[in-house]
């Protein structure tokens, strides 16, 4: 008999690699739960004489095997588990009938009375499967699904790993500064660390949401005495991860765009301290698109450079081909550039850059404090002396300026 509604369901786990399982209708209902009996590994078995074409495609490829006919009595032979979701009641009675006979778990779409098996509403992060049943209501059961999977990535819902305490440091790229602009792993480590060293740029609101025992770090701080002032930045990395503690280096944008990413890694390396890199929203894309700017679009830029700005182009130390930036038709996105931007223009200009060229500076881009100027090569030294645009801003030059449409605030 079917488990009474008065008594809960019993929680298991079905360990399904390499195991027969059986789902009789390839409508909506199958299409959306394949992919997780696959990803468990089991060996599906779809019987339908019809399948949508997401299912058909899973059957091509060999995920599936498909048995392309009306359910028949013994097709569930050997199984251990079935799915039973045609469009007809009497075919779902019979099949789950025989499930019964044949002790196989057996989900139903149509009756969930009638089935000896009900699935959850699943969700996964990081290693953690959440599994949620509320009887009869799955939209309660999703929700709650959501609200445990959402709070283990942002860490809201404290769930810290039993660590060995062996050192770890990850270098988390934390965006452009809106603090939702951050990757929901870099969150979630954020939200695990002891120790944050977090630069000027990025998100520094979310350095306030950390509880009082997490050390925050100001990199800028760090006294660097007879090292350079990001050897003592590697230093202290390796020394906070050596006492054991779980270490967050919070950096703007992404780790590896401009950001001495790869440095630290590096120094991270040589003491045996393994690290782990998340990748960040660098803002080349993000702050011209906070402003309504697109990097490519269609028939105007098919491509964008980002090149830094910190030198000007006749200093030898630059490394910046800006006779061959000048002959390019794309957009161009200069970083750390607003000190040097009236050579920068100069320099375009001279290697053949029409001066009308457009460019717009997007000044703390992404921020309460953001603002946009815009200007052209040719006047774009001046206004940025004018307006008194001041670092950290992205610089973009080009036709893309002219294109977009102001982004809702
Ligand atoms: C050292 S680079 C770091 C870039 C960073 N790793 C990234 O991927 O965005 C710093 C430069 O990035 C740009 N920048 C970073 N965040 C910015 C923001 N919110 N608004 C404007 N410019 C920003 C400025 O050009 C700044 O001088």
């Amino acid at each position: 008999m079917p488990e009474s509604a008065e008594h809960p369901a019993y929680p298991v786990g079905l360990r399904l690699s390499g195991r027969r399982v059986v789902v009789i209708g390839g409508g909506q209902v199958a299409q959306r739960r394949l992919p997780a009996l696959v990803a468990a590994g089991a060996e599906v078995t779809l019987v339908s004489p019809s399948a949508t074409p997401s299912v058909e495609a899973m059957a091509e490829t060999g995920e599936i095997g498909w048995t392309r006919r009306r359910y028949e009595e013994g097709d569930l032979a050997e199984a251990w588990y079935v799915l039973v979701a045609t469009g007809d009641p009497e075919a779902n009675a019979r099949a789950s009938a025989e499930a019964e006979r044949s002790r196989i778990w057996c989900v139903r779409s149509d009756d969930a009375e009638a089935a000896t098996a009900w699935t959850p509403a699943t969700g996964r992060s990081e290693g953690v499967t959440v599994a949620v049943l509320t009887g009869r209501d799955p939209r309660r059961s999703a929700a709650v699904r959501d609200a445990i999977v959402e709070g283990l990535r942002d860490g809201s819902i404290a769930a810290p790993h039993v660590r060995a305490k062996a050192p770890s440091v990850a270098l988390v790229g934390g965006g452009p500064g809106d603090p939702d602009l951050i990757t929901v792993r870099g969150r979630r480590l954020l939200a695990e660390a002891d120790v944050v060293i977090a630069d000027r740029l990025g998100p520094r609101d979310l350095l306030d949401e950390l509880p009082p025992h997490v050390e925050v770090i100001d990199a800028a701080k760090i006294p660097y005495g007879r090292f350079m002032a990001q050897e003592a930045i590697n230093n202290a990395l390796v020394e906070h991860a050596k006492a054991g503690k779980a270490v967050v280096r919070l950096k703007g944008g992404d780790p590896y765009v401009f950001g001495r990413g790869m440095e630290e890694a590096q120094a991270l390396a040589e003491a045996g301290i393994p690290c782990t890199v998340v990748p960040g929203i660098s803002s080349s894309i993000s702050v011209p698109s906070a402003v309504g700017i697109p990097v490519t679009h269609r028939g105007v830029a098919h491509e964008f450079t980002v090149v830094s700005g910190h030198v000007a182009p006749d200093d030898p130390r630059s490394l910046v081909d800006w006779q061959s930036l000048a002959r390019l038709r794309g957009t161009l996105v200069v970083l750390m550039g607003v000190d040097k931007i009236g050579a920068i223009a100069e320099a375009l200009v001279t290697h053949g850059k029409d001066p009308a060229t457009r460019v717009a500076l997007v000044q703390e881009g992404t921020t309460a404090a953001q603002r946009r100027v815009d200007a052209t090569l040719a006047t774009v030294a001046e206004t940025v002396r004018a307006e008194e645009v001041r670092p950290p801003a992205v610089i973009v030059i080009g036709d893309v300026v002219g294109v977009g449409v102001p982004p809702l605030s």
